[in-house]
C-alpha cells in the first residue's frame, strides 16, 4: 500500500438476497488489499450466508443485531468510525428502506449514523430493478451522493435473464475504494501539521465588559474537524467558542487579539497549513479598566478611545517559511457580488496569504448559522471555489482546494 493507499476501515454490509453469498468475494477483495473489513448484516442477509463464513474472510464479528452492544451505541460507532460503507448486495427492500430514511435494523442505522461515503450494489430480479419505485429510490439515493455500482445483465437466480445481477465483486471493491478517497475521511492530509483559528476575540474595556463580535467559531470548528478526518494533526486556537470543540484537535483558547497574536507567533513556525477563521477585532480599547466602570462617573456620554490591534495574518503571512500555506477569511458586508470580489482581492493584496475566503455576512447572514456560501481566491485573486452547504462540507471543499 502507498501513502494514498491508506488502510481503510470500510463497512461491508449485506442485505438479504440470494447475491449475499457473493459479499463473501466483496468482503475477500478489500481485506486482501489490507482494508479493515467491518460486516453488518441483515437478520434476512445470514439466512443465505452464514456468520461463520463471514467472520472468518472479514477477521471481524459479524454484526447483526441492533439490540446487542447497546451500551457501546454500536451502530454510531460503527457509522461514525466508517471511511466508507458498500451495501452488496443491496436489495429493493434495502434500496426503499435507504430512501426513505428507515433506521429500524443495525445495518439501515449504521448508514443514517455515518457521513461516510455510501456505495450500494443492487441485486433483485429485472421487474423489482425496473419498478417505478426501485428507479424512483435509486434516484434519490444517487441525488444524496450515494454510487451505484451495477447491477449487470445476465442470468438471475430462476430461468430468467436480464438487468438485475450484482456486479462483481472485483468492480464492487474497487468502487468501494474509488468513494472512500472521495469521502469526508480521505487520508490525504496524512502527516500535514494544520493550524486554525476560530471564534471571535473579545477586547476588555474593564474586568466585565469588552467589545466583541457575533463569530461562534462554528466554520473554524468544522476546518478542523474535517482537517483531522482526513488525517492531519491539528490545533486549533479558539476564541471564545460558541460551538462544540472537535475532540480530534488540540485546542487553545484566547481570548482577545493580542492573545490570539501571542499563541499563534509562538506556534505558527510548526505547522504546514495556517487557516485563520478567527474573526479579530481591529481595535481594541486603548485603556483597560481595572475596576468597572460606573456611569456615575462617566456620566451622559462614554467616549471610547481604540488603538489597532496588530493585523496577525499579515504578520504571518509576511515572515511565513517556504512551503508553508496561509489562508486568511474575509467576512464582509457588501452586497454587490463584484464588488465584494474586488475588496477581497484588494485585502489578499494587504495581507499577502495564498488563498483568501471569502463570505458574506450581515444581520442574518453568516454568522450562527449551519450553513455557508463561499468564495475562495488564490494568490493571484483567481476563483478557485465557489461553493454553499453546511460548514463541515464547505471545510472540506475549502480543504480540496488548498494544495
Ligand atoms: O482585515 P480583516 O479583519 O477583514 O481580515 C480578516 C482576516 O484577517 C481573517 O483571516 C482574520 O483572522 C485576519 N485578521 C488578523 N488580525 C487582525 C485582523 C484580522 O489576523 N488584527
Amino acid at each position: 500500500m502507498t501513502m494514498s493507499e491508506k488502510k481503510l476501515k470500510v463497512v461491508v454490509g449485506i442485505s438479504g438476497g440470494i447475491a449475499a453469498y457473493k459479499a463473501v468475494g466483496v468482503a475477500r477483495d478489500l481485506v486482501l488489499a489490507g482494508h479493515d473489513v467491518q460486516i453488518v448484516a441483515t437478520e434476512s442477509a445470514l439466512r443465505f450466508v452464514g456468520a461463520p463464513t463471514l467472520e472468518a474472510i472479514s477477521h471481524n464479528q459479524v454484526y447483526s443485531d441492533l439490540f446487542e452492544g447497546v451500551a457501546e451505541v454500536r451502530h454510531v460507532a460503527i457509522g461514525q468510525s466508517a471511511d466508507v460503507i458498500v451495501v452488496a448486495p443491496a436489495t429493493a427492500n434495502m434500496i426503499a428502506r435507504l430512501a426513505v430514511g428507515l433506521a429500524d435494523d443495525l445495518l439501515s442505522t449504521t448508514i443514517l449514523a455515518s457521513r461516510a461515503p455510501l456505495v450500494l450494489a443492487p441485486a433483485m430480479h429485472t421487474e423489482m430493478w425496473q419498478h417505478p419505485s426501485t428507479v424512483a429510490n435509486v434516484a434519490i439515493l444517487k441525488q444524496r451522493g450515494a454510487t451505484i455500482v451495477g447491477p449487470a445483465s445476465g442470468r438471475l437466480t430462476g430461468s430468467d435473464t436480464g438487468p438485475g445481477r450484482m456486479a462483481e465483486p472485483e468492480e464492487i471493491a474497487a468502487a468501494v475504494i474509488a468513494a472512500a478517497a472521495a469521502g469526508p475521511n480521505r487520508h490525504d492530509l496524512e502527516g500535514k501539521r494544520v493550524l486554525v483559528t476560530a471564534g471571535g476575540t473579545r477586547e476588555p474595556l474593564d474586568p466585565v465588559r469588552f467589545v466583541g463580535n457575533r463569530s461562534t467559531g462554528r466554520q473554524g470548528a468544522a476546518l478542523a474537524a474535517a482537517a483531522a478526518n482526513r488525517g492531519a494533526s491539528v490545533t486549533l486556537i479558539g476564541a471564545n467558542l460558541e460551538t462544540e470543540i472537535p475532540a480530534s484537535s488540540e485546542f487553545v483558547a484566547v481570548s482577545s487579539a493580542t492573545e490570539l497574536f501571542e499563541t499563534v507567533q509562538a506556534r505558527v513556525s510548526d505547522f504546514d497549513l495556517v487557516i485563520m477563521a478567527a474573526a479579530v477585532a481591529d481595535y481594541r480599547p486603548a485603556e483597560v479598566e481595572q475596576s468597572k466602570i460606573k456611569k456615575e462617573f462617566a456620566g451622559e456620554e462614554l467616549n471610547l478611545r481604540m488603538v489597532k490591534n496588530p493585523d496577525i495574518l499579515a504578520s504571518i503571512s509576511r515572515d511565513r517559511r517556504a512551503g508553508q500555506i496561509i489562508v486568511g477569511f474575509a467576512a464582509e458586508t457588501e452586497p454587490d457580488d463584484s464588488a465584494l470580489l474586488e475588496i477581497a482581492r484588494g485585502k489578499l493584496e494587504r495581507k499577502g496569504c495564498d488563498f483568501l475566503v471569502v463570505n458574506r455576512v450581515g444581520w442574518s447572514e453568516g454568522f450562527a448559522t449551519d450553513g455557508n456560501t463561499v468564495t475562495v481566491l488564490d494568490r493571484s485573486g483567481n476563483i478557485v471555489l465557489a461553493t454553499s452547504g453546511s460548514k463541515l462540507s464547505v471545510a472540506n471543499s475549502i480543504l480540496d482546494v488548498l494544495h
